[in-house]
């Protein structure tokens, strides 16, 4: 028998494993270690594309019935931070960071803890769904983790055919 995943409780803590790693993100380029900021982002990246995923195709409908239009507001949020995390694979992707270019990844990183901040919003809301609501999310949520696709690949190509 398997047991469901717990949708709210995963999604929070998939919020609490992003947070932790934008703070070492950031402490890494304090410390001007880019290539250990770089690691974390390639956790990052994989950690954050099924849970984007899942965001929006299943948890993002379902909050319609609460949110109305104020949804495509958080479709927009993520067009923003899926540049955002671009632009930080890009600055990270160098051996060496200049100073203006380590402020514009931790400018980068403290862009995604506030989109953690925000999202982590939607939790209390999604308690308000019934149960085969619940069952619907925790086996879409299941679904995007199988599938397994990261972040960037994701939105460059099955988040485009949408
Ligand atoms: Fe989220």
């Amino acid at each position: 028998m398997t047991t469901k995943l717990d949708p709210i409780a995963e999604f929070r803590e998939d919020h609490r494993k992003v947070r932790d790693a934008v703070l070492t993100i950031s402490e890494a380029l304090r410390d001007k270690d880019v290539k250990k900021a770089r690691e974390i982002l390639g956790v990052l990246n994989e950690l954050t594309g099924p849970h984007f995923r899942y965001e929006e195709e299943n948890l993002y409908p379902a909050l319609r019935k609460y949110l109305g239009e104020y949804v495509d507001s958080l479709y927009k949020e993520h067009d923003s931070v899926i540049q955002t995390a671009k632009v930080c694979a890009g600055l990270l992707a160098k051996d060496t960071l200049t100073d203006k270019e380590s402020e514009d990844a931790t400018n980068a990183a403290m862009q995604m803890l506030i989109h953690v901040s925000n999202c982590d919003g939607l939790a209390i809301l999604s308690e308000r769904f019934n149960s085969g609501e619940m069952d619907d999310l925790a086996k879409s949520f299941e679904k995007a983790r199988a599938a397994g696709v990261t972040l960037l690949d994701w939105a460059d190509t099955i988040r485009k055919q949408k």
